[in-house]
């Protein structure tokens, strides 16, 4: 049984640790790649942990998930609120997608409040931080199990 997640992460977060701590907080991108490495050896789950800038860069990485991947996970930064194009490419992908912010967006400024992405999802965590994506790897391992019985 395939067992890969793929993360995806959008714009910006390469600044991570730097870009606006008092919302975002003080770890780095490589901080939530290794909290991602290490959760998923636990459930015994495989990630690829990746960051873009470039919109059409995730569009292509979304569409060469499908098949290989058992899941996704996307934090697609500011391009949740405004791409319709990821939107498409998750549809497309048949993958079950968990749509994860560090931040409550529901919390902010009123233009934060939708997600495109949440059309596609099959859940949503915002407002946890970090822990946010260990939380949605082991969404994915029971999704997975529920496959598989
Ligand atoms: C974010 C929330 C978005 O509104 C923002 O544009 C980001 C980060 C989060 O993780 O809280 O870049 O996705």
């Amino acid at each position: 049984m395939n067992s890969k997640i793929l993360i995806l992460n959008g714009p910006n977060l390469n600044m991570l640790g730097v870009r606006e701590p008092e919302i975002y907080g003080r770890g780095t991108l490589e901080d939530l790649r290794g909290l991602c490495e290490r959760r998923a050896a636990e459930l015994d789950l495989e990630v690829d942990f990746r960051q873009s800038n470039a919109e059409g860069e995730l569009v292509d990485w979304i569409q060469g998930a499908r098949g290989a991947f058992a899941g996704l996970i996307i934090n697609a930064g500011a391009l949740t609120h405004t791409s319709i194009a990821l939107l498409d490419a998750l549809l497309a992908c048949e993958l079950p997608v968990i749509e994860v912010h560090l931040s409550n967006i529901f919390q902010r400024e009123p233009y934060r409040r939708h997600s495109y992405v949440s059309e596609a999802a099959r859940g949503l965590i915002c407002g946890l931080g970090a822990q946010g994506y260990a939380f949605a790897l082991e969404a994915h391992r029971k999704l997975i199990d529920g496959a598989a019985s």
